[in-house]
Formats: structure tokens, sequence, C-alpha cells
């Protein structure tokens, strides 16, 4: 007897695939490297068609990209937005032309919250805390001042103002921390490099603790702090957060204190969210990664569990 599929005609099969549009935020990270490819991968498994962008840290290139999904009009669309504001045109075009979006590892800031289906990824926040709590029990019977420069992320991205909220809503319970320095390193080595070397310039050994809101400006740091001739996580305490491999290689060769888990792997939760969407089930409005915090006395014990 016949089988569906022949007697389908073939472009009627190919279209059943459902067909999703990813526009990434760039290659900023090593974190960044994952995330992507667990997009990747989780959509290969799950036969989902993916149409994938990367922005290179720029708003209008993910705008470029929405809209080149919207006129091919694709079955879902999802995307890390760089940076929090200035989305709402874009996300009314998408659902004017009734596609659904899904917001992964960032949100938006819009008041209109119709415009999406779901937010899936990390509580920034909360991760900005965990830093600031480890900090504060590290620096317990410490008189202080204890002087912190501050790499930050992605200038109006959500990490990097939340994580700075976060941080500095643990902090400002006692007076002896300081953030006597805080500027932006892009969420890259190279960035967080060339201002730590700033920092170092200005302020020398006034540095006792470098808070980086992510693992590559941390990795980078730490070079800027070699180079210095000074003992990164010994002269200066670095706390940083991802706790990608390279962190947790750092860790193990004494070169950094700790780091917050931000987890990267979304792809599996995405494409379950897609066929959650096509199978017209609804979705929560949030979908929280758990996550953990490693100093480095653990860093060689977990290294083996780390997946990314
Ligand atoms: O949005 C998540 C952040 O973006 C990660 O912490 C950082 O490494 C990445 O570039």
């Amino acid at each position: 007897s016949a089988t569906l599929s022949s007697l389908l005609p073939a472009t009627a099969l190919a279209q059943k695939k459902p067909v999703l549009g990813f526009a990434q935020v760039g290659a900023e990270s090593e974190w960044r490297t994952a995330n992507t490819e667990s997009i990747k991968s989780a959509a290969a498994e799950a036969g989902i068609e993916l149409k994938f962008s990367d922005a290179q840290q720029k708003q209008e290139n993910q705008i470029k990209a929405i809209r080149s999904y919207i006129a091919q009009k694709v079955d879902v669309i999802a995307f890390s937005p760089v940076v929090e504001s200035g989305w709402d045109t874009v996300l009314l075009e998408a659902k004017a032309a009734k596609i659904p979006v899904v917001l992964t590892d960032r949100s938006v800031n819009t008041k209109d919250d119709s415009l999406y289906v779901t937010f899936m990824g990390s509580d920034f926040v909360e991760e900005g805390r965990k830093a600031g709590r480890w900090l504060v029990e590290k620096e317990k019977g410490n008189p202080g001042p204890i002087n912190i420069v501050e790499l930050q992320g992605t200038v109006g991205s959500a990490p990097a103002i939340d994580r700075k909220k976060g941080f500095e809503e643990i902090i400002k319970a006692d007076p002896k921390f300081k953030i006597i320095r805080s500027q932006t390193g892009d969420f890259t080595r190279a960035k967080g490099k060339e201002v730590m070397e700033a920092f170092l310039k200005a302020e020398g050994k006034k540095i006792n603790v470098l808070f980086a809101h992510n693992d590559d400006m941390a990795i980078g740091a730490i070079q800027a702090i070699e180079e210095a001739g000074m003992k990164p996580a010994q002269d200066i305490i670095i706390i940083s957060i991802d706790a990608v491999k390279g962190a947790f290689e750092a860790m193990m060769a004494g070169k950094l204190n700790v780091s917050v888990e931000c987890s990267p792997l979304l792809g599996p939760q995405l494409m379950a969210a897609v066929a959650d969407i096509k199978a017209g089930k609804p979705l929560p409005k949030r979908i929280l990664t758990k996550e953990g915090i490693f100093p480095m006395e653990v860093a060689k014990a977990e290294f083996p569990n780390r997946k990314y």
C-alpha cells in the first residue's frame, strides 16, 4: 500500500518542518558561542529548520534580520535582544504578520507584553546579587575600605543593567564597599583587557576587587593585571559571571576567584517552545534557568561536569 510520503509531493513534506528564524546577538564571548551551538544542534535534533543570523552586537542588524524573517513568513521568530529598549516597532510588525516571537537569554523593555509569547533565560539581577553576596562573605571581618572596579557588559543590555543592579543592591548595605571605576568592556576579552589596563593606570594598587559582568572580560583583565606585574585573584580579587570552561581553567590556575553560573544551553528549551507554539499549547510568560555559583576551591572537581 502507498505510504503517506509517496502520495504527498516532496514540497508538501518539506513544508511540514517548522521554520524558526533566530536573530543572535553576535559571537562576542565563549558564552555566546556555546549558546549558538546549543541552538543549532537542538534545532537539527528536533527537526526544525533554522534560519540563523549574527547581528555583531548591533541592534540595527537584529532588526533587519527580524524583518527578513517576517518577509520569509517563518513560523516562529526567536532572538536575544542585544539591548533592552527600542523593539516595539519591529515586534508590532511581527504581531501584525501573526508570527509568534520568543525571547531567549535577554529580555526587552516594553509596556506591551503581548509582543512576545515567552521569555526564557537567566535571572540576571539574581546573578549580580550572588556575586555581591560572595564578596560580602569573603570580606567579612575586613574593615575596608574595599575598592571595586567594575567591567560592565554591553551598554543598554539587560545583563549589564541587571547584574550591576543586583550587585549594588547587596554591597550597598556596607559602606566599606566602594565602586571606584565602572566602564563597559562590551562582554569581550579584548575590551576587558583594554579597560582593565586603563583602570590599573588610573588606580593602580588601590584596586582590591574586580567585578566583571562576564568571564571573557575577566580573562582579558587577568592578562592586564599580570602584565602590570600583579597577581590576579591574590592582589586583586576577581569575580565574574557565566562559568564557562575558560573561567574554570582560570580558577584552576589560581587566577580567578569565583564565577556565577549563567547557562547558555537554551537550545532544547527553545525547540520545545517552538513545538508547543505549533501545537497551539500555551506557554508560561517566563521560563527561568536554574543556576549555581562556583568558587575556585571547587573548580577542579566540577570541571569534568561542565558542558560549556
Ligand atoms: O546575555 C548573556 C551574556 O551575553 C553573557 O553573560 C555574556 O558572556 C554574553 O556575551
